[in-house]
């Protein structure tokens, strides 16, 4: 593939390219010296429309330890601010001769139109509630590290699927890699389309989590939401909060994923966040690896 923008455009020998190069870049970084000299003459732009904190450190993080020049750019002190728009942006700072682009932005479909229009490697760092295509790999990689394969594992994904470009990219990835996966929330927070992509809904939390190997906990996004949406939070956490209490009645124990920020208190709580079925610390640590893995492969088809 010539970028990544979604990883509903990628195939399953893809994502075990991707994932086999992260092995050997995560034991890299396991070294006293955790650089390599791989992409001393690449440049990257890291664009940052919307806010972040894990993915913006991680990919700078990844980009340095490939030894890369990088430039970070956030759009609330840029020039953006007087109006310019994102193709020129993109070109100006293109035109200090950028290989690669890292972009997040709160538009669907920003990276695809970014990719039509100018002449650099786009990586998709999330674009609006559609795609966060490193997240789900990453978080694929770490299910595949925790259980020893992603193959048959029967993933359920917990909360908000409505607003969340993490739900999305996971359910293309999982179901690529051959788990089983299901939604679980409230049907006010699960998108209509949900189905047409072969995904159960399930909205009873216990037996959600009775079916699952893996629970992957979504972020409630109180941002992209207005007052018309039920539950309260309050309502919410009740119904579908995870706490040690759901989990030690279950028959088995199971592997607790988040993505990040998290809601403590909300969607889960922090005895569960912080306990040893939790992988979420995991999660970020693999974020490095995996998105030096996706900008190693990409750099190889960088004219130079
Ligand atoms: N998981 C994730 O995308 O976190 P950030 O918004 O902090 O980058």
């Amino acid at each position: 593939v010539e970028h990544l923008l979604g990883i509903k455009y990628l195939k399953e020998t893809d994502i075990d390219l991707i994932f086999r190069t992260a092995d050997h870049f995560k034991e890299v970084i396991n070294r006293p010296i955790k650089k390599v000299p791989s992409l001393r003459d690449i440049t990257i732009a890291n664009l940052f429309f919307e806010n972040s904190t894990r993915t913006k450190l991680s990919f700078e993080l990844a980009e340095k330890r490939l030894s890369a020049d990088v430039i970070n750019f956030s759009a609330g002190q840029s020039s953006v601010k007087k109006g310019e728009t994102l193709i020129d942006t993109v070109n100006n700072i293109l035109a200090m001769k950028v290989d690669i682009v890292v972009m997040r932005h709160a538009s669907v479909g920003a990276g695809v139109f970014l990719s039509k229009h100018v002449d650099a490697k786009i990586i998709n760092a999330g674009d609006g509630t559609h795609e966060h295509p490193t997240q789900a790999l990453l978080d694929s990689y770490s299910i595949r590290e925790k259980l020893g394969n992603v193959k048959g594992k029967k993933i359920v994904i917990v909360g908000d699927v409505l607003h969340s470009r993490v739900a999305l990219s996971n359910i293309f990835a999982l179901q690529l890699q051959g788990a089983k996966v299901k939604v679980c929330g409230p049907t006010t927070l699960i998108p209509k389309y949900i189905s047409s992509l072969g995904v159960e809904v399930e909205t009873n939390l216990k037996k959600a989590l009775e079916w699952c190997d893996v629970a992957n906990v979504l972020r409630v996004q109180h941002e992209r939401m207005d007052i018309k949406y039920f539950p309260s939070t309050r309502e919410y956490t009740q119904l579908f909060g995870i706490n040690q209490e759901i989990l030690d009645n279950l028959d088995k124990k199971i592997v607790i994923m988040h993505p990040g920020p998290i809601n403590r208190g909300v969607e889960i709580t922090s005895d569960v966040a912080d306990s040893n079925q939790s992988i979420i610390l995991n999660q970020v640590e693999n974020g490095v690896a995996v998105r030096m893995a996706v900008i190693y492969l990409l750099a190889q088809q960088v004219k130079r």
